[in-house]
């Protein structure tokens, strides 16, 4: 097992390694006072883990209620977070008690954001079990649900007390929402870390996931630590993001996130080299290892349409999208993009 200590409002650890679920308990019990827990799970991940987690809990003498939605984005939506907040309430949940959030990044950003809401604020655990949640969206303290207007548009910044990541969760996981969460780690090794990249070229999705899984959270805390609150250095975090989202927008959600974030990554690659801000051999290693993932690196969405979907992300601010730029693998700069030039950007990278 290796630990990650991030230091940031809140200090926690972020426990990574095999066999890791059944010590839940413990280390619930461990963050002290607790005498009840609520796990917040979703419909395909609590059948094959929610027994485990209740038993290890209990075990530990704590009294576990659970609640369970259904699978799938549409669920991080003010409803649910409402009924969230209700079965909190309705079982008595109080401020020394505990949420523990067991799934992807809709159960973690749901269940966070009603942790940062419940009684102002009641301590949550983190255990994600797609690769996305445990390199990405379990680790920093991002929390939200999504609205009508669009997606995460209401969440607050509030860090969990604990991460538990059990690599074997993965080992359930469809390969195609494994590939999602690859897309995200070939980003860490595109935005800070050469050897890291080199290892996924080498290793393709048979890389070492405790080591890999290890070093991208190590990658995180360093940003969080340094910008928790997302004003200047995480911003880098949205390489691939900020187009991808364009992507995902106009596919109405049909293409996954991580599939949509490596094509922005492709086209943010292709223009940059059009414009004199990356080499092309960088640009080819990129793409290389986006397909060697079997992510895409191409769309038939039209830069007219990009554009359109690109400016209604929250990212933008006032006249300008800040775009995440490579210029070499481990070294990315944050262009701040006039959004009269933007179209002719994505334009180039198609
Ligand atoms: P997800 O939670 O929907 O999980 C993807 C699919 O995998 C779902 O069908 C789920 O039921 C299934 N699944 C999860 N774990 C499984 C397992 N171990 N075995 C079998 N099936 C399993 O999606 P995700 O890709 O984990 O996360 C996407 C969400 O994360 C989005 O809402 C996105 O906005 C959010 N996100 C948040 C942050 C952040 O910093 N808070 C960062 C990135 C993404
Ligand atoms: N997923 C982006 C961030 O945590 O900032």
């Amino acid at each position: 097992m290796n630990t990650v200590t991030i230091r940031a409002s809140k200090t926690y650890d972020i426990h990574i390694g095999s066999g890791l679920l059944p010590t839940l308990g413990e280390e619930a019990k461990g963050l002290g006072k607790a005498r009840k827990v609520c796990i917040v799970s979703e419909t395909n991940v609590f059948p094959i883990y929610g027994e485990a987690a209740k038993q290890s809990l209990e075990a530990a003498g704590l009294e576990v209620v659970s609640f369970v939605f259904p699978a799938g984005e549409e669920s991080k939506c003010g409803e649910v977070f409402l009924k969230l907040l209700n079965f909190l309430a309705e079982n008595k949940l109080t401020r020394s008690d505990l949420i523990v959030a067991l799934g992807g990044g809709v159960v973690g950003d749901l269940a966070g954001f009603a942790a940062a809401s419940f009684l102002r604020g009641i301590r949550f655990l983190q255990v994600p079990t797609t690769l996305l949640a445990a390199v990405d969206s379990s680790v920093g303290g991002k929390t939200a649900i999504d609205l009508p207007a669009g997606k995460n548009l209401a969440g607050a910044f509030y860090q969990p007390s604990l991460v538990l990541c059990d690599t074997d969760t993965l080992n359930t996981l469809p390969q195609d929402i494994f590939r999602d969460g690859c897309a995200e780690v070939i980003k860490y090794g595109v935005l800070y870390d050469p050897q890291l990249f080199a290892h996924l070229e080498e290793k393709g999705l048979a890389f070492d996931r405790e080591s890999v899984i290890t070093r991208c959270v190590e990658l995180k805390r360093d940003v969080v630590m340094e910008d928790e609150f997302d004003t200047g250095a995480r911003m880098k975090l949205n390489l691939g993001h900020t187009i991808g989202h364009g992507v995902e927008a106009k596919s109405h959600f049909g293409l996954s996130h991580g599939k949509s974030v490596a094509t922005g990554m492709a086209i943010v690659c292709r223009a940059a080299v059009k414009n004199g801000l990356c080499d092309g051999e960088t640009c080819d290693r990129i793409l290389n290892a986006l397909k060697e993932f079997g992510l895409p690196t191409a769309t038939d969405y039209s830069a007219d349409e990009l554009y359109t979907y690109t400016l209604s992300d929250k990212k933008r601010s006032g006249g300008t999208v800040s775009l995440i730029i490579p210029r070499a693998i481990g070294d990315c700069a944050i262009v701040p993009t006039p959004v009269e030039t933007l179209k002719s950007f994505i334009q180039a990278g198609l």
